[in-house]
Order: structure tokens, then C-alpha cells, then sequence
């Protein structure tokens, strides 16, 4: 691990191993990265630095977390500027020679810090049609699925709404559409709906003219920043463009629609 050390008296065998980290502190009106220096070690993820940051010297620095094992999707953040998770960025894996920066998520409101509101993904699912399933297969009121199609959506549920692929996708971060493209998290979820054998609604048209699909240029930066390696552009959007352009753009499909209506 490359890592800052101290000076140590000459009495001292073991050197105390430290590192600077850059932290935005403020809130939406005025704010500024503050320097804080402390101690780290084998094992230490950003998240137990920012501990030890307000234990030692800023108690109300604020943070959010909850279960330091990358599965609750509350402590996403911007370090040295890419959007990743808090604790799970071991600090081996960042150089320690220059201060590390940590900084909120740039496509919410900021409230404190390192807290951005988040609500405005939670209002988006609301818009997005519910899983609305086929009347049961059996008669003890159970389904039947084929494995491949329980696979395509299994890698979808993975998702733990950490929403660091909101804060990259450009569509959102830099073009603020916020009210026009539902982004990527939103995209997997409607294709986990859409993708489902059992489900009978129809979002494409949604997709298509309230959800925004069309704003995504497929760049993938949204693939590269999820924790759950959820493979959000080649996996959900695209298959879910090419539906969108199956339903309302193909001339051969259009004509089939005109003697057979669609049906999941
Ligand atoms: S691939 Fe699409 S959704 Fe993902 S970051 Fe790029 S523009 Fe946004
Ligand atoms: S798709 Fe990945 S990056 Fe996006 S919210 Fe879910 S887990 Fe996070
Ligand atoms: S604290 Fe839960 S994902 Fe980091």
C-alpha cells in the first residue's frame, strides 16, 4: 500500500502511517474541501478514515451509511473524483502521496457535506408501471418460468439503489434532465419489469415518450461505476431500445401490429 508516513523520534522503531483526505464540507449555498490528516492502515477502507475524521476532529461532518459491507447503497460518494462507494474504496487501491478527495453526489441537491437528497429517484419509480403478473399457471397458484428468463432478471434485482450511475450519466449530471430521463438505475428496473415472462404490462411507449431512453447515447459510464457489476447498457437499455424501436419505428413490425395487436 502506498502510504504517507510521519517522522518518528529516533526511539520510536514503528512509523505511524497517515494520509490526507480532501473533504467537501458545507452546504448547498457555500462550502469548500477542508484538509483533515489521520492515521490509516492494512485493511482500511475510505469509510473508517472518514470515521476516524469525526472521532479525532469534525463530529458533525456529516455522512450517511449504514452497513459498511456495500450492500445498503447509502455511503456513495465522489472520490478523487469518480462516483464509488465509501466503503468498499480500500485505500491500497487510491495513492496516499497527495490528499484524497470526497466529495457529494453531483447530480442531487446538496443538504450537508457529504449528503446529497436522493427523493427525486424514489418519485421517479412511482412513475414507472408496477409488476402487474399473468393469472397463475397451476391451480395451487404458482407460476412457471423458464430458467433462462429467471437468469436475465435475477442480475437486474441485484441492484442496491446506490445510485452512482445516476451521478455519472451525463444525461443527468451535466444536462440536468432530470424531469425528462428517468437514468440509468430506473432504465435496469424497467427492464427487470419488461423482461419478465410473468408481467403483462406495457412500458414501451412510456419509455419512449415519459421516461427519456431515447436521451442515452450509450457511453457505459453508468456500467462502470456499478458496485454490483450490473451490466446496465449492454443487459437493460439497449435490448430495451431495441424494443422501443421494434414497437414504433420498424415499418415491417408496424404493419404486423396493423392485423395483430401486441402482446407480451
Ligand atoms: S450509457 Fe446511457 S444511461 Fe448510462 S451513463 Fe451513458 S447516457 Fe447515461
Ligand atoms: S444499477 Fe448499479 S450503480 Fe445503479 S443504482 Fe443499482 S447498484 Fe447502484
Ligand atoms: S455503508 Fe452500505 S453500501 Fe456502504
Amino acid at each position: 500500500m502506498a502510504i504517507a508516513t510521519t517522522a518518528t523520534s529516533a526511539t520510536t522503531a514503528a512509523t505511524a502511517a497517515t494520509a490526507t483526505f480532501s473533504i467537501w464540507r458545507g452546504d448547498a449555498q457555500t462550502g469548500q474541501l477542508v484538509d483533515y490528516t489521520t492515521a490509516v492502515g492494512e485493511g482500511m477502507v475510505v469509510l473508517d478514515a472518514v470515521h476516524n475524521i469525526q472521532a479525532e476532529e469534525a463530529p458533525d461532518l456529516a455522512c450517511r451509511w449504514n452497513c459498511k459491507a456495500g450492500k445498503c447503497g447509502s455511503c456513495s460518494a465522489e472520490i478523487n473524483g469518480v462516483p464509488r462507494l465509501l466503503c468498499m474504496t480500500r485505500l491500497d487501491t487510491l495513492p496516499l502521496d497527495k490528499p484524497v478527495t470526497i466529495e457529494p453526489l453531483k447530480a442531487f441537491p446538496l443538504l450537508k457535506d457529504l449528503i446529497t437528497n436522493v427523493n427525486w429517484n424514489y418519485e421517479v419509480k412511482k412513475r414507472i408501471k408496477k409488476f402487474n403478473p399473468r393469472p397463475p399457471d397451476a391451480t395451487d397458484g404458482t407460476w412457471r418460468m423458464q430458467q433462462k428468463d429467471v437468469d436475465r432478471v435475477q442480475e437486474f434485482r441485484k441492484c442496491i439503489e446506490c445510485f452512482l450511475c445516476q451521478d455519472v450519466c451525463h444525461v443527468l449530471r451535466e444536462h440536468h434532465l432530470h424531469d425528462e430521463f428517468i437514468g440509468p438505475r430506473y432504465l435496469v428496473y424497467a427492464a427487470s419489469l419488461e423482461m419478465n415472462p410473468l408481467d403483462t404490462e406495457d412500458r414501451l411507449k412510456d419509455l419512449k415518450d415519459n421516461h427519456g431512453i431515447g436521451f442515452c447515447n450509450i457511453t457505459k459510464c453508468c456500467t462502470t461505476v456499478c458496485p454490483e457489476d450490473i451490466k446496465i447498457t449492454d443487459n437493460a437499455i439497449i435490448p430495451l431500445k431495441e424494443r422501443v424501436v421494434d414497437e414504433f419505428y420498424d415499418p415491417l413490425t408496424k404493419l404486423v401490429r396493423l392485423f395483430r395487436p401486441r402482446k407480451k
